[in-house]
């Protein structure tokens, strides 16, 4: 059965997307059958995976989450593969801008928040993990995309007002184990777009004062790099593999595996 992982942080441009691509792209490359959902209509992880979200037609699958929210096409119909030979263990659930438009049909159905949960039990046989990218805010692709995870990772900023904002945050997850049906654990905080500057040396102390335990212990570096790979359409391996942001996700990843496995052994 499929560990599934969220990256979640309602708060913009921390390095959710960022994030989802790249860990999801170190688990495929170990081996590991993975599938990454992009459930945020601005596109970006699709878009970092070399998907054309200006044309989806322009795509070997047309089909996107939007077809799978709306019962329109099952995940294997829409599921799509990273465009490399190299890597098969990575499939993609793409989506694209129409899921801005889809929103309020979606407000009207039953169970709405927990569509994607649904959805992706069909493919749970066939994966090792699932990535869930989702958007910032809280809306309704945001809650499928918490409704639908067993682990949260939240990819966090060290930054004066980002700390105010955690308790509400880690709050708010307390109500999200109680909707859903197989009750998601924090995983982890992980530290990105870090400068070894005092003033953020001093937040990230502050944070390990109370959230000691929960902060990964690698860290993302602020790096140009990572932009580049943006315009590239690929993922850090690919755009500058060695580069110390690449292998700082490269490290992060292997880290969060092996606190899923401990939390599934019991630990
Ligand atoms: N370690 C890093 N160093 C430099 N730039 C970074 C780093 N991580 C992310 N970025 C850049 O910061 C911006 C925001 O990152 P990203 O899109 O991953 O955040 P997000 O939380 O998914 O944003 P949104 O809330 O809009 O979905 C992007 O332009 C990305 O390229
Ligand atoms: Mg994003």
């Amino acid at each position: 059965m499929a560990k599934r992982i969220v990256m979640y942080n309602h708060k913009g441009g921390v390095g959710k997307t960022t994030s989802a691509v790249n860990s999801a792209t170190y688990c495929a490359l170990a081996g590991n059958r993975t599938l990454l959902v992009d459930m945020d209509p601005q596109g970006n992880a699709s878009g970092n995976l070399s998907y054309n979200i200006y044309d989806v037609n322009a795509n070997k699958t047309s089909k996107t989450i939007v077809e799978v929210l709306l019962n329109k096409a099952s995940v294997r119909e829409a599921r799509t593969m990273f465009d490399t030979k190299e890597l098969e263990t990575l499939h993609l659930l793409a989506s694209d801008n129409r899921m801005n438009e889809i929103s309020t049909t979606l407000s009207d159905k039953l169970g709405r928040e927990l569509i994607l949960h649904q959805k992706l039990k069909e493919v749970d046989k066939e994966y090792d993990y699932i990535f869930i990218d989702s958007p910032p805010q809280k809306s309704i692709f945001s809650m499928n995309s918490l409704l639908a995870a067993n682990y949260i990772v939240i990819p966090f900023f060290p930054g004066q007002y980002e700390i105010m904002g955690l308790k509400q945050l880690l709050d708010m997850f307390d109500e999200v184990k109680k909707a859903s049906e197989v009750h998601p654990k924090l995983l982890g905080i992980l530290i990105t777009m870090y400068s070894k500057t005092k003033a953020m040396r001093n937040i990230i102390k502050s944070l390990a004062d109370v959230y000691d335990e929960l902060i990964f212990e690698k860290a993302i570096p602020l790096s140009t790099v990572v932009k580049q790979s943006t315009v590239d359409a690929r993922p850090l391996y690919y755009s500058n593999g060695k580069s110390p942001a690449a292998l700082a996700y490269k490290d992060f990843t292997i880290e969060l595996l092996e606190r899923i496995k401990k939390y599934e052994k019991g630990v």
